[in-house]
């Protein structure tokens, strides 16, 4: 357990992030006895609501939750003890001195700024924090995604909140990092001797990152059609984890060792040429179709969006990181909403044998892989290949079939693990970096990513349409296999 005393402000209070994700996990983590018993929570918002009216808001967040996960009355009222309320007009610096004052009341040894508000507002909040004296050495900044929607842009805000603020102290969040299974495949990778001396391109034919959703964008519409799958999963979350497959062991697990490493990998993508980006890249959007048995619409029926939208529901890629332990190697990257399933995994496939004394199947998954499965489920699966029981019966040489070694972290661990957001407030408030993007890191990102916006924004085809339910257009499984390789759930 923490021992300072700690304010958070969450700008955005009664935003949909802050409903979602931020509320039900410092739920987790005062019921789970690690957040600091000398606390507080400022929710921060333009509604005009009472102390009283913004805890039974927050109250009515658990009402419909699963019921191991729902305080009972007496629990929350020992938690809304610690929620109170401001309300704010996030442009008017009077507010932020009203801020002021009510921090100045009670000095507390940590003050984390959460910035859950729409991005365009990020550097005035941090401009007006620091315009309020409120940037002092114990203020941590935690800022949201999406930051920026390109390189520009990003570097515009990162000058800005650096100008008022260390890097010491921005904390920007992709709660990808969060998540307890890419903490193990750091403990698999770097505590664990037995992979380590086969990960690399001697060993591997190809690594295969996939976040699927079966959700849509649900009542983000408007947000969404200026973001599409690209900036909104692919410049952050599937490339932070490409990073943590595909970088060198760091010198230490302090938070600069391990973002150096996470940089290098991606200044080592290969760069895009006409010919890649043709070729290596597919979009999709979805059009109605099925999901677990009820119809859902396309994206250009969804509200907010736009009719004749180009904005990308599904990213496919295909990229090198050209360096000694991964040139050659393709890593593929596949993401999209209303999928065919809600599964986020990493796929590291080895190669074959060389040298063939058995007889086996020859579908592309038949081989040895390690899958590391990050939702729903937080496990690891090896897949090999041994004798059925049957062979016993046959004559002639063997043949092999797929078996499994399947280790699912919930029933080893208990399902009461911290959850990502829960992780990452904690390290927050306790000053740790590690699970942080760094500025750079992001603006390597934007770089990479930069190309493929450029040319989707000159090519009047748009994206390619899929039906809902599906695994997204079948360019996608087209690209795979020209290297003669699959998806591992469509065969
Ligand atoms: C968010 C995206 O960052 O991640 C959402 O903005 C997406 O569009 C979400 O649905 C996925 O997170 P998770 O943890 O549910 O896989």
């Amino acid at each position: 357990v923490l021992t300072m005393s700690f304010d958070l402000i969450l700008f955005g209070g009664t935003g949909d992030l802050a409903w979602r994700k931020i509320m039900p996990a410092l739920f987790q983590a005062f019921r789970h006895g690690s957040l600091p018993a000398d606390g507080r929570i400022i929710g921060v918002a333009r509604d005009d609501l009472s102390h009283e009216q913004y805890r039974t808001l927050i109250k009515s967040r658990f009402d419909n939750v699963e019921l191991a996960k729902r305080p009972s009355e007496e629990e929350f009222s020992r938690f809304a003890r610690m929620l109170d309320y401001l309300r704010m007009d996030l442009s008017d610096p009077a507010d932020y001195a009203s801020l002021a004052d009510k921090l100045q009341q009670r000095p507390a040894d940590v003050v984390v700024m959460y910035v859950a508000t729409a991005p365009g507002l990020f550097t005035t909040v941090c401009e007006q924090i620091a315009a309020a004296g409120l940037n002092g050495p114990q203020t941590r900044v935690v800022l949201e995604k999406p930051l920026g929607h390109d390189l520009a842009s990003n570097r515009a805000i990162n000058q800005t909140v650096r100008s008022v603020l260390t890097e010491q102290q921005i904390f920007r969040i992709d709660h990808y990092l969060g998540k307890p299974s890419v903490q193990n495949l750091f403990a698999l990778r770097f505590g664990n001797s037995l992979f380590e001396p086969l990960w690399r391109r001697e060993y591997i034919a190809n690594i295969q990152i996939t976040i699927s959703e079966e959700l849509g964008v649900e009542k983000r519409g408007a947000f969404y059609e200026n973001t599409g799958a690209l900036r909104d999963m692919v410049q952050n979350h599937a490339l932070q984890l490409l990073c943590a497959v595909g970088m060198e062991p760091p010198i230490n697990s302090h938070a600069d060792a391990i973002r150096d490493e996470k940089l290098k990998v991606l200044r080592s993508l290969k760069p895009w040429t006409p010919e890649t980006l043709n070729q290596h890249v597919i979009r999709g959007q979805y059009a109605a179709g099925t999901i677990d048995g009820e119809a859902v619409p396309g994206y250009r029926n969804e509200p907010g969006v736009n009719p004749d939208s180009h904005t990308e529901t599904f990213v496919a890629l295909r990229t090198e990181i050209a360096n000694w332990r991964w040139a050659g190697v393709p890593f593929y990257i596949r993401t999209g909403k209303r999928l065919a399933g809600r599964d986020a995994h990493i796929e590291v496939n080895f190669r074959p044998t060389p040298h063939a004394i058995f007889n086996s199947q020859q579908d592309c998954n038949a081989g040895n892989r390690l899958v590391i499965d990050l939702q729903p489920r937080d496990g690891l699966e090896l897949h090999l290949l041994a004798q059925g029981a049957n062979q016993r019966h046959r004559r002639g040489t063997p043949t092999l079939e797929p078996v499994q070694l399947d280790l699912d972290f919930d029933k080893r661990f208990g399902t009461e693990r911290v959850g990502a957001y829960e992780r990452l407030l904690l390290d927050v408030i306790d000053g740790r970096l590690n699970l942080f993007v760094r500025s750079d890191e992001q603006e390597e990102a934007w770089r990479w990513v930069e190309p493929i916006l450029d040319r989707w924004s000159h090519d009047p085809t748009g994206p390619r349409p899929y039906a809902a339910g599906t695994w997204g257009p079948s360019a996608s499984s087209a690209m795979i296999a020209k290297d003669g390789y699959c998806w591992s759930e469509e065969s």
